[in-house]
């Protein structure tokens, strides 16, 4: 059977730990690909909220979860992940493959020195150390999970990185790096000791599950306007969270991949820096942001909120090829008298549909929108047919303009609150 993929369509946060959760349930297998624990996914199970940062949502449902050789992996926090899950007696059955790169506490230290370094331009990054621990990847000089589960090799490697990293912390940035080399060595030692019954050959296993027709998911983290080539760069992440990373950050052909399932939030928010057309500033920006409870999962930042962006989408069906939408947090729009959604831009005498290439051109343009009827919900709604209208109008304006068919609306976190439209 060919994978399934779950991809943001957005900037990030457009709700895919739900979906995940929702579709996990039938996967035998869910596979995250790229990205860290800068992702942040909110599942929630009955009374029980489970955030992950790391580790794939779909441990909750699925047999067993695999971390890809495109992600970067910090030990600490899948320390922490897994501690979380064997709290409340769950089973995991993980595999990690041994080319997924490691972040260690200097990569913390030069996020942190290279955004002070931006002054006014900051990228607004989670801190979490991604950038630099994928430049080390490109520079051929990091750590990988087949060296982090290697005494010997693992000492080796810190050995000779610490103190070119203590020199570049030290001297360019002025930032002093508190731990000694032979510090950071054990405790990572200790915790690849740990870790050592979860390697595996992902790429391997996973092409092995497609091939016996098993049910496989890939996790994306982040969203399609995040993405290091496609994205607004270089309010970027550095990664690539659009489908065609799944291949990469696996190790697969892309004709393994039949269902790519693009995840729309009803309205736009991004977290960070970095141009924003239909962003919202004023009392409905804020009071999007409030019943949306759009504050980061992972940094706890409030997001910028603004409308839906039809130019954005269809870029974002461009260059992941959706085979179908979910759509999800309507339920926020719900009380809003008029809607508005974005269906071009202009500049420089030009009309767009899609998303311009130029970043000038983004944060120059003027945008156009149509207005909506806006729509009030009872919260019963279990079919499509039980929306009001003019919910029910959004929806086929969604459909229509992006040219895929929606087959999910999502109307709060819990599962219970999801309708599949036939
Ligand atoms: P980094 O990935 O920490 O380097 O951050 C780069 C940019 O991506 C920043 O604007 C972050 O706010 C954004 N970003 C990273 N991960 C996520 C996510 O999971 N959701 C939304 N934005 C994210």
């Amino acid at each position: 059977m060919p994978g399934t993929v779950i991809i943001g369509s957005q900037w990030g946060d457009e709700g895919k730990g739900k979906v995940t959760d929702f579709y996990g349930e039938t996967a035998d297998l869910v596979v995250r690909y790229q990205g860290g624990n800068n992702a942040g996914h909110t599942v929630v199970v009955g009374d029980r909220k489970m955030k992950f940062h790391l580790l794939p949502s779909g441990i909750m449902r699925a047999k067993h979860v695999f971390i890809g050789a495109g992600v970067v992996i910090d030990p600490r926090v899948l320390k922490k992940e897994l501690e979380n899950l064997e709290k409340i007696g769950k089973e995991v059955h993980l595999t990690i493959d041994p080319r997924a790169h490691i972040i260690f506490p200097w990569h913390n230290l030069e996020d942190g020195a290279q955004e002070n370094e931006h002054g006014g331009e900051k990228i607004g990054t989670t801190g979490r150390g991604i950038g630099p621990a994928y430049a080390d990847k490109c520079y051929r000089t990091g750590i990988r999970f087949e060296d982090l589960i290697n005494e010997k090799r693992l000492k080796q490697k810190v050995e000779k990185v610490y103190p070119f990293k203590k020199k570049l912390l030290e001297k360019t940035f002025g930032v002093k790096i508190k731990e000694t080399a032979d510090e950071i060595f054990n405790q990572y030692n200790e915790l690849g000791k740990e870790f050592l019954q979860y390697v595996g050959d992902v790429s391997l296993e996973v092409n092995e599950a497609l091939d016996s027709g098993k049910n496989v998911m890939f996790e994306g983290a982040q969203g399609t306007f995040l993405d290091n080539d496609f994205g607004t760069y270089p309010y970027v992440t550095s990664s690539h969270p659009i489908s065609g990373g799944v291949a990469t950050g696996v190790g697969m052909a892309i004709n393994k991949i039949s269902r790519i399932i693009g995840i729309v939030k009803a309205y736009t928010t991004r977290v960070g820096e970095g141009p924003f057309p239909t962003e919202l500033t004023g009392r409905v920006g804020d009071d999007l942001r409030e019943k949306g409870q759009e504050y980061g999962t992972t940094t706890g930042r409030p997001r910028r909120v603004g409308w839906l962006d039809i130019p954005l989408l269809r870029t974002s069906m461009r260059l992941n090829g959706f085979t179908e939408i979910a759509l999800t947090k309507l339920d926020v729009l719900s009380g809003f008298e008029k809607l508005k959604v974005a269906i071009s831009y202009s500049h420089s005498g030009k009309t767009f549909d899609y998303f311009p290439y130029s970043m000038r051109s983004v944060e120059k343009a003027q945008v156009q929108y149509r207005e909506f009827e806006g729509f009030t919900l009872s919260g019963k709604e279990k079919k499509f047919k039980d929306l009001p209208k003019s919910a029910q109008n959004y929806i086929k304006f969604i459909e229509e303009k992006m040219g895929v068919p929606i087959k999910l609306v999502s109307l709060g976190p819990e599962r219970s609150q999801t309708i599949l439209v036939d």
